[in-house]
C-alpha cells in the first residue's frame, strides 16, 4: 500500500502526540478509592476512540513500532504499548467500575473483547481522513468489529458482544490534539490553524453519528489538555509567548477555541439525538490546573520531561526521546507531570482520572459508574 501513511507521521516525535488526561488532593490513591468504592456490579461494555492520550497498545500491536523501557516502569514494569510509565487515564476509568483494561482492537494474541475494544492509536488525528489510523478509520474497523461479533453471534459464539451490548455500551472519544499540533507543527498562522478547528469538530460529530446510527446512545468525550504546557511543544518552539505559568498561549487558546466548539457539538448532538446521552469531560482545565498548582498537588516541574535529555528547564531533545540511546529518567519516587515531554505520567493520570471521576468537570455532571449495567 503506496498510502503516504505507510510512513506514518504517528512515528515522528514532533507528531506522536499525546495524551492528555487525568487526580486530586490524594493524587496516588484518589482513582483507586474511586474504584473501590463503586457499586458497579455489571461493568459498561466500553469502546474508546483516539490517539495516545489513549492507546493501549495498538499502535505497537498494527504497526510493530517498538515502545522501549523505560515506558511501562511504574506499573505494568515491563512496556505494553502504553506511552506513560504506567497507567493511561482510560485505564484508571477501566478500574474505576472494575472492567479489564481495554484490549486494543489490532492486538491479535492473548486479547479478549467481552468487555469492548480500544481503537485509539498514538498519533491518530481526525483529519486527513480514510489514512491509517484517523478517527473515521477508527469508526470503520468498530463497523466491522461489530459486523463480524454478530455474525459470530449468529453462529452460536458466546464469547462475543451481541447486538444488545453495543446498543448498551459506552462510546469514548478523545482525540483533536493530533490535529492541532500538525497545524502548528506546518507553521500555519494562528488564524489559519483557528481555520481548521470547525471541520476537526464536524469529524468528531460524524463519528458520533456513525455509531448512534448502529445503535449507541451513551458517549463520553474528553476535550483536549493544555496543547501549550508540552515539554515537547515548548523545546521545538522557536519564538513564543508564554502565560503566566510558562505554557504558549497560542497554543492554548487554540485548544480552548477547539474545546468551545466540541462542547456546542455534544449540545447540538443531545438537542438533535434526543435519546442519546453525552457527556462532555473538560480535560483541559483539570490539567491546566495540575500544572498551574502542582507543588499544591504534590507534583514538581509540570513543564519538563521526567525522561528525555537536556536538563532544565524542558529536559526535552528531540533526537535523545525517552527509551532511545542516551535518555535519562526521573527517580520513581519523584512526582512529575509530563513522562516523556509528550504523554503524562502514571501519577498525572491517576490525579487526571480521580477529577473525572469527581464529575465535576462533566457536562452534564453524570457519573461514570452510572454506566454500568
Ligand atoms: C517551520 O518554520 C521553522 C522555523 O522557521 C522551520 O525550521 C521549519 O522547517 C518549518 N516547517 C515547515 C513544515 O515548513
Ligand atoms: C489553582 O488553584 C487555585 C486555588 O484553588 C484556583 O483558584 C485556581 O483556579 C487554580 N488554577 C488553575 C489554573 O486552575
Ligand atoms: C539532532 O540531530 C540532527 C542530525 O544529526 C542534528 O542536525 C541536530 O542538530 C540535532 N538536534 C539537537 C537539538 O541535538
Amino acid at each position: 500500500m503506496a498510502s503516504p501513511k505507510s510512513q506514518p507521521r504517528t512515528l515522528h516525535p514532533r507528531l506522536a502526540i499525546i495524551v492528555l488526561s487525568f487526580f486530586s488532593t490524594q493524587p496516588l490513591s484518589s482513582a483507586t478509592a474511586a474504584a473501590s468504592s463503586s457499586k458497579c456490579t455489571h461493568p459498561p461494555i466500553i469502546f474508546n476512540f483516539g490517539d495516545s492520550n489513549s492507546d493501549t497498545g495498538g499502535l505497537v500491536a498494527g504497526l510493530g513500532y517498538p515502545v522501549f523501557p523505560p515506558n511501562g516502569r511504574t506499573y505494568f514494569r515491563r512496556s505494553t504499548g502504553r506511552l506513560s510509565d504506567g497507567r493511561l487515564v482510560i485505564d484508571f476509568l477501566c478500574q474505576s467500575v472494575k472492567t479489564s483494561f481495554l484490549s486494543p482492537y489490532l492486538d491479535s494474541l492473548g486479547s479478549t473483547f467481552t468487555n469492548g475494544a480500544n481503537f485509539a492509536i498514538v498519533g491518530s488525528s481526525t483529519l486527513p481522513k480514510y489514512v491509517p489510523f484517523a478517527l473515521n478509520v477508527q469508526v470503520m474497523q468498530f463497523l466491522h468489529f461489530k459486523a463480524r461479533s454478530l455474525e459470530l453471534k449468529t453462529a452460536g459464539s458466546k464469547d462475543v458482544i451481541d447486538s444488545r451490548g453495543f446498543q448498551e455500551a459506552l462510546y469514548m472519544i478523545d482525540i483533536g490534539q493530533n490535529d492541532l499540533a500538525d497545524s502548528f507543527a506546518k507553521n500555519l498562522t494562528y488564524a489559519e490553524v483557528v481555520n481548521r478547528i470547525p471541520s476537526v469538530v464536524t469529524e468528531i460529530k460524524n463519528a458520533i453519528t456513525a455509531i448512534y446510527g448502529q445503535g449507541g446512545r451513551k458517549f463520553w468525550i474528553h476535550n483536549t489538555g493544555p496543547l501549550g504546557c508540552i515539554p515537547q511543544k515548548l523545546w521545538l518552539v522557536q519564538s513564543k509567548d508564554l502565560d503566566s505559568n510558562g505554557c504558549i498561549s497560542t497554543y492554548n487558546d487554540a485548544a480552548k477555541l477547539f474545546n468551545e466548539g466540541l462542547k456546542h457539538l455534544c449540545q447540538e448532538v443531545r438537542s438533535e439525538l434526543k435519546d442519546a446521552s453525552v457527556v462532555y469531560v473538560d480535560i483541559y482545565s483539570i490539567k491546566y490546573d495540575l500544572i498551574a498548582n502542582a507543588t499544591r498537588y504534590g507534583f514538581s516541574n509540570p513543564l519538563m520531561a521526567c525522561c528525555g535529555y537536556g536538563g532544565p528547564p524542558y529536559n526535552y531533545n528531540i533526537n535523545v526521546t525517552c527509551g532511545r540511546t542516551g535518555y535519562r529518567v526521573c527517580d520513581e519516587k519523584s512526582r512529575y507531570v509530563s513522562w516523556d515531554g509528550i504523554h503524562y505520567t502514571e501519577a498525572a493520570n491517576s490525579f487526571v482520572a480521580s477529577r473525572i471521576l469527581s464529575t465535576s468537570f462533566s457536562t452534564p455532571p453524570v457519573a461514570f459508574d452510572s454506566f454500568c449495567q
